[in-house]
């Protein structure tokens, strides 16, 4: 097994009704004035909103509203959220939403005390050094943003989509009530189960075989998602079926599932840029590029994508050919997909072909023109990804 630093400080508070919560927690880490983000309109017109200010005023905590946050959140909201932090001298970022609202709150947060233009963090040209703290009542379960050490946002000016990771970003507290996840439409209720799989599948995809705990782990968590989906899909207020992906959507990114592997992330990488271009769900992103790089890249590791398809997908080994069982997985997976409402190729969700332009401009990006690979699997240069969205593109 690899050496592995797994640091997992978020303090997570589970359960029906928590979010009232919250005004206690912001006080016990130290918050005095908040900046209340939120996204478009779920968490007002289902009452979280409310629910969470009446809890902040009940314990006299100062607060700000700042909504708006879209998904694939972008950085002039993150600008105006640092004015709103200066001017109103604001101490601690409160996320009620799911990862886009969350990961905007980590950009304002990396960019309070940083001396300089905060999307340079972003492409990775400094490092910021002091961190505002944040706190979360989560309403999707997808990202993993509620305990991950990472942030993703988009820059309108060129549409480039980047990531920053620190420690510093993982959330002081975060409250999970599976109760507020109800009204998620099934489409984003899909598309957050792929993430959290794929958050799990990145970490499993590696060229690493001596890992069992973490293997076994990855395994159940997969599988728990893959079932507890369909049921939440045809009853929407299964309190035990959203509970179940609630918590696994944490475990797939808090770290656990990547104790001891090297793991991927060309996938994530890919996808990036698919939400980058035409702004769409970043797991649906997934779904379109997943079977497109396993069948790419699954000669490196053959026994593991074998494992994968038996013990994940169910499907029956045959002794004969590793490559048959590997296949076999893929295919099932993609079918999974389909069976979730989930596009398996480019033209299934973005509706058209990409075009050959597109393809190099999304490359170019992923590449930093030409000049840096993705992934660990089978590190993947800018002609590999030209060759893995070509065969994502029929
Ligand atoms: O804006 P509102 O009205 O709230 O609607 C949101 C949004 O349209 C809606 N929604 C959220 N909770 C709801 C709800 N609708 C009804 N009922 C509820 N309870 O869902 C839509 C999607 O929300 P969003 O926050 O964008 O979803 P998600 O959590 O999937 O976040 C996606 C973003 O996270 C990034 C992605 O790239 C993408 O930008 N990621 C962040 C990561 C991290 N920080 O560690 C890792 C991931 O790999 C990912 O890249
Ligand atoms: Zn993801």
């Amino acid at each position: 097994m690899r050496n592995f630093n797994y640091y997992a400080p978020t303090q997570v508070v589970f359960g029906k009704n928590k979010e009232t919560k919250v005004g206690e927690l912001v006080k016990k880490y130290g918050g005095t004035k908040v900046l209340l983000h939120y996204g478009g309109q779920s968490a007002i017109k289902s009452g979280l909103l409310a629910k969470v200010e009446e809890s902040l005023k009940n314990e006299g905590i100062e607060y700000v509203k700042l909504g708006g946050v879209v998904p694939n959140p972008r950085l002039s909201l993150v600008r105006e959220g640092l004015e709103i932090c200066k001017k109103e001298n604001i101490d601690f970022l409160l996320a009620v939403g799911g990862g886009s609202v969350i990961d905007s709150c980590k950009a304002i947060s990396s960019g309070r005390y940083f001396d300089g233009d905060v999307w340079d963090l972003y492409l990775k040209k400094a490092v910021a050094t002091q961190y505002m703290p944040i706190g979360c009542v989560l309403t999707i379960p997808a990202a993993g943003s509620e305990m991950s050490d990472g942030s993703v946002i988009t820059n309108e000016e060129g549409w480039l989509k980047k990531d920053y990771c620190t420690d510093d970003f993982r959330p002081k507290f975060s409250i999970m009530n599976p109760e507020l996840t109800y009204s998620l439409p099934a489409w984003q209720t899909a598309c957050g189960a792929v993430d959290i799989m794929m958050h799990t599948m990145e970490r499993y995809f590696s060229k690493d075989d001596d890992m069992e705990i973490t293997d076994n782990i990855a395994e159940a968590l997969l599988r728990t998602v893959k079932d507890e989906v369909k049921k939440v899909l045809k009853n929407p207020t299964d309190y035990s079926s959203r509970a179940q992906i609630m918590w696994a959507g944490s475990l797939a990114h808090n770290g656990l599932t990547g104790c001891g592997t090297s793991g991927d992330w060309a996938t994530h990488n890919l996808e990036h840029e698919l939400s980058g271009m035409w702004d769409v769900s970043h797991g649906a992103g997934l779904a379109a590029m997943w079977g497109s790089w396993a069948r790419y890249t699954c000669k490196e590791n053959i026994t593991r994508f074998a494992r994968f398809a038996v013990n994940v997908m169910g499907v029956t080994q045959n002794f004969r050919s590793a490559e048959e069982t590997a296949e076999a997985g893929i295919v099932a997976m993609e079918q999974f997909y389909h069976s979730i409402g989930m596009p398996t190729s480019i033209p299934e969700l973005i509706g058209k072909q990409a075009t050959d332009k597109e393809i190099e401009e999304m490359a170019n990006k992923c590449s930093n023109n030409g000049t840096q690979t993705i992934g660990c699997l089978k590190p993947l240069s800018k002609a590999d990804m030209i060759a893995i969205y070509k065969m994502a593109n029929k």
